[in-house]
Order: C-alpha cells, then structure tokens, then sequence
C-alpha cells in the first residue's frame, strides 16, 4: 500500500479537520485547508450547508469535503448538494457507508468512513471507501460504544484492512501524531484542537473550558446507549444522577445541550463535547500554527 494518503485527497498534509457539528464552518475549514490540511464542513441544516460551501468557495481553493451523518434525516439532500456543488471528499459517519459510498464513486468523489471498531472498518472497505477514519474513545463528542482506545484500534484496523487508516481521538499534537504513524496509520484527524483556534467560531467560554481542562476533565456519558465524551460540569452531573436512577430517556439525547455549550457559552448546563486530551491544549492559537506543530517532528 503505497499510495499516500496525501495524493488521494489532494492536499499537502494529512491533517483532516474532523466534522464538528455546528463550529466546522467556513472560517474553520478554510483555514485548514488553505494551512495544508484538509478541512470539513458539517452542516446540521441543509440550508446552512449551502451557505457554507458558498463561503468556502470564496475562501479557498483547496480541497475540502463535507461530512455526511448517514443515519440524519436529511442525509439524501446532503448528499444531492455535495454532488450539485462538486465537493471533491466526503467524510461519513454514523451508518452504514454501504448506503452512499456507490453514488460517491460513480461522481468521483473520495469516501472516508468513520469507525470505531473493526468489523465496521472491514464493512467500510468492501463497500468501496478510499479510506477509514479510526475514532478511538479518547475523541471529544459521540464515541464508539465498544470504547477502544486510539492506539489499539489504529494497530487493530492497520492489521485488517488494506486502505489507509487516518487516527481520530486524543491527537493534539506532533508526539500524538509520531505515535499513531507509528502505529500505521497514514494521518490523523483532529476536533477538539482545532476548537481551540482563533478561526473556529465557538463560545470563548467554551475555548476556556477546555484551555482550562486536565487530562482528568473528561468523561464519558450515556455509556452503552449513545456514548458522548464531555468536560465533567453541572450537566454531567445531572446526567449521571438520572443514569444512576435509570431515568435516561431518548429526550436527553437532544443535541442543544451541547449546542448550549458550544455556540451559547453555557458552561454549567450545556454539554461540553470535548476529547480526553484537553490537558495537552493550553492556548488558543492559530490554525496555521496547529498544523505547523504537527508537522513539526
Ligand atoms: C464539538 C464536536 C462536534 C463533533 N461533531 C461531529 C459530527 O457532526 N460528525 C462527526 O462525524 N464527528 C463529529 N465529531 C468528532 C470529530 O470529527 C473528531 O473525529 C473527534 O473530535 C476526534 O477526537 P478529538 O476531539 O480528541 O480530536 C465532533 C467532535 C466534537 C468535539
């Protein structure tokens, strides 16, 4: 497997900006892309997706893909417009990459599939994606329910399939992308880092929540059900206090608790999508500057 990760997609380094509902948006991925890597929008509306990729055009002229949530209700428009508007990558996630993947290839557009476990990353590769996106549980945000580490599930899915492996979760910096390159994945894909960016149009209450985390900030809520990485906080603890009686109800898996957090500021009841590494991210800096740390090695 020579064929570099780089070359597929059309970019200078392997550095994906993960999708981030809500904050990967023009100003955030453009920057990505015009730094070198390779940036993500994802849209939680339709409507919003074609304003950002009007916006992007306009920022830049690298590549850039957009993330499709398979299982969201509005996936088959997404879909549509990445097509209309001759979005060269798609990322997908949540569903099974079987659905899409054909209609991507037939319009040559690049697939990379997100997985946290291995059979899905086989599942991945015979449906015909170019690469896979290994998330491990450390990722900030929805994690696998099977909760592997990054490290084991990077080696794991290397072993097992014959496309590249792209590392996602607990990556803040150039030892963290040393150590999965190691492991032999062909790049990394980052989200929590990059919220800690001048670009990136989230909550600066939210940036210093996690400029002000630790390595034990974090935890894991909805454990088995819809598992979520968060910043432990006022909605953590309520969270854990209805789970401890069994009163966890699909009502509390309503993404504005994190929206709260994320764009509103509220840092006591929203809930703070973060990765395991925050500990690691101690300023907010440019994106420019991330990528040029990580290239750093
Ligand atoms: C705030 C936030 C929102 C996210 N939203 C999405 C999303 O909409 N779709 C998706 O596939 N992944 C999403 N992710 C996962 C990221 O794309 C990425 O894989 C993950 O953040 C990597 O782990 P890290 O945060 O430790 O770098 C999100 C992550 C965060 C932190």
């Amino acid at each position: 497997m020579d064929i570099d990760i780089c070359d597929i997609l059309g970019i200078k380094y392997p550095i994906i900006q993960g999708a981030m509902a809500w904050v990967a948006t023009a100003e955030l991925s453009s920057a990505v892309s015009n730094a070198g890597g390779l940036g993500i929008l994802s849209p939680v509306t339709t409507k919003g997706l074609v304003k950002e990729i009007k916006i992007m055009k306009g920022l830049t002229k690298k590549p850039f893909g957009v993330n499709i949530p398979i299982m969201n209700p509005n996936s088959d428009e997404i879909v549509k417009i990445v097509i209309e508007e001759g979005i060269p990558i798609v990322t997908t996630s949540v569903g099974d990459p079987n659905r899409f993947t054909s209609i991507f290839k037939k319009e040559g557009i690049k697939v990379i599939h997100v997985v946290t476990n291995i059979k899905h990353a086989k599942r991945a590769e015979d449906a015909g994606v170019d690469a896979v996106v290994a998330m491990g549980v450390e990722a900030g945000g929805h994690i696998g329910k099977e909760e592997i580490t990054t490290s084991v599930l990077v080696q794991n899915i290397v072993n097992n399939v014959k496309i590249p492996v792209i590392a996602a979760g607990g990556i803040v910096n150039s030892n963290n992308f040393s150590s999965v390159l190691a492991l032999g994945a062909e790049g990394v894909q980052c989200g929590t880092r990059f919220i800690a960016t001048e670009e990136c149009i989230a909550h600066d209450n939210y940036k210093r929540a996690i400029i002000n985390a630790e390595s034990d900030s974090t935890e894991v809520i909805a454990r088995g059900i819809f598992p979520a990485r968060v910043i432990k906080n006022g909605f953590y603890e309520w969270f854990e206090a209805l789970t401890r009686e069994e009163k966890v109800d699909k009502s509390l898996f309503d993404i504005n608790f994190a929206r709260s957090a994320i764009l509103d500021g509220d840092i006591k009841n929203g809930a703070i999508w973060a990765g395991q590494n925050v500990g690691m991210i101690k300023k907010v800096i440019k994106v420019k500057d991330v990528i040029k740390e990580m290239m750093n090695r």
